[in-house]
């Protein structure tokens, strides 16, 4: 039976426990979620709730404690650590509240970061950037460095970083937090246009309510889990504590 394109995202009882001991946090506690291609899902939840974590999880930057995480099909525990650095810089993109662009490239070379280190040769990947930084409305900054550029600049410039090599996945962790409510709504704005049109899966944390309304679903967390839904035991390998 046909079953449609592959999820980009396909996370089942996942687990996360940071320490041990009495100094143990529980910050994510059996959250399931799949995000079929195209789809735009936020998370939200007060400070704390575990989004971090979860968003960390599911772009294969850390590993659960127990629970599994397959990103376009592929499950992310048979991968070896060089493995998951592929697979990330492959079919995933990443939005990130501080911008995270490297002082020393031009926006372009920002840009153009994720296919340079895959490989592309210098001039297809600046080209491809261009075209990129286009799209955001920063076509006027292709040779600016990060210092001299405004926040909202920045953030877009991030959004077509994530978008470039045109990911599966692109997973935002609080995009709109560092900048005004304009600016804020702009990087909104292109998320949404940008997943529309490519079809790239989107899973954004945030706590602002007009950023989750945007989204085609929520997912509401509490203390590591889905609000409304009974809290389950930390499941350790065959050990389960509650
Ligand atoms: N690297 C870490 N080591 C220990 N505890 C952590 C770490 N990262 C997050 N936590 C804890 O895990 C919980 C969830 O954090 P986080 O995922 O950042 O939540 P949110 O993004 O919703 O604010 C919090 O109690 C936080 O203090
Ligand atoms: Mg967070």
């Amino acid at each position: 039976m046909y079953r449609g394109p592959m999820p980009a995202l396909q996370a089942r009882d996942l687990h996360k426990r940071y320490g041990d001991g009495e100094s143990a946090v529980d910050a994510v506690r059996g959250i399931s979620l799949e995000l079929a291609a195209g789809e735009f899902v936020a998370v939200v939840g007060p400070s704390g709730c575990g989004k971090s974590t979860l968003l960390q999880l599911c772009g294969g930057m850390d590993r659960p404690t127990a629970g599994t995480v397959a990103v376009d099909g592929v499950d992310l525990a048979g991968l070896d650590d060089e493995a998951l650095t592929a697979l990330r810089r492959d079919r995933v993109g990443f939005v990130f509240q501080f911008f995270n662009l490297l002082p020393t490239l031009t926006l372009a070379e920002n840009i153009a970061l994720p296919l340079l280190l895959a490989g592309v040769p210098r001039g297809a990947g600046l080209a491809r950037a261009e075209e990129g930084a286009r799209r955001v409305g920063l076509a006027h900054r292709l040779e600016h460095y990060p210092a001299r550029v405004s926040g909202g600049e920045l953030q877009r410039a991030a959004v077509a970083r994530a978008l470039v090599h045109r990911p599966a996945l692109v997973i935002a962790d609080e995009p709109t937090g560092n900048l005004d409510s304009d600016n804020g709504g702009r990087v909104l704005s292109l998320l949404l246009e940008l997943n529309r049109e490519t079809g790239v899966a989107v899973l954004l944390a945030t706590h602002d309510q007009a950023l989750a309304a945007a989204a085609d679903r929520v997912l509401r967390l509490r203390d590591g889990a889905e609000a409304g839904r009974p809290a389950v035991g930390v499941r350790v390998g065959a050990v389960t504590e509650t």
